[in-house]
């Protein structure tokens, strides 16, 4: 019979503490991982704004099935959004350089893509109402409105005040200037729901 030595006992024993003190410096998220979560959300906004471009509508029910891509662009923006949030709750503080970074990214991504996807949609506006999908987009931009309420509270709560005010300005406006674009649709497809 193989009897373990008392030496393979106390690697095992630890092991679990030389991974606790090793493994969380690699996979804590950091604020790069947050500016990629930014750039995945944008990534995922361009490829809704063509599906949304491409959307010529339907009468219903044959507008859910063509209107399927567009719920699955929804669904792959809250996919992302999410995987954003949960890293900007368990990261810690930003440094400076990745504060600087996150805010940048924001400004020359989604402060760009959601703006004119919003723009995009709002013109489809004829097409989603022949298929009845109305309260389909309604819900959908409700639903990445709080998603983009939620992830950006978790990502500013980590920011540096070293980065400076004016930078700190530059990302408070993206924020709000997204917020606004998603709720002015939200509000231009409610009145016009009938
Ligand atoms: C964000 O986009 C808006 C237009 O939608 C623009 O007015 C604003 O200057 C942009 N913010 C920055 C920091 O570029």
């Amino acid at each position: 019979m193989f009897i373990p030595s008392p030496s393979i006992f106390l690697l095992f024993a630890l092991l679990p503490l030389a991974s606790s003190i090793a493994i969380p410096q690699s996979i804590l998220p950091t604020g790069q991982t947050v500016k990629q979560d930014i750039i995945n959300i944008h990534n995922a906004v361009f490829e809704l704004d063509a599906t949304v471009q491409a959307y010529d509508g339907s009468p219903f029910p044959t507008s859910l099935v063509d209107g399927t891509p567009v719920l699955l662009g929804v669904a792959k923006i809250h996919e992302v959004n999410r995987a954003g949030f949960r890293h900007a709750l368990a990261t810690l503080p930003f440094t400076v350089p990745d504060s600087n970074d996150v805010i940048s990214t924001v400004t020359n991504t989604v402060n760009k893509s959601i703006p004119s996807t919003t723009k995009h949609l709002k013109e489809k506006l004829p097409a989603f109402k022949e298929g009845l999908l109305i309260p389909v987009v309604i819900a959908s931009l409700v639903l990445l409105l709080s998603d983009h309420d939620t992830f950006s509270a978790a990502t500013f709560a980590k920011v540096n005040p070293g980065v400076g005010e004016a930078k700190i300005k530059e990302g408070a406006d993206g924020v709000a200037n997204i917020h606004n674009v998603i709720q002015d649709a939200i509000l231009f497809y409610t009145a016009n729901a009938v």
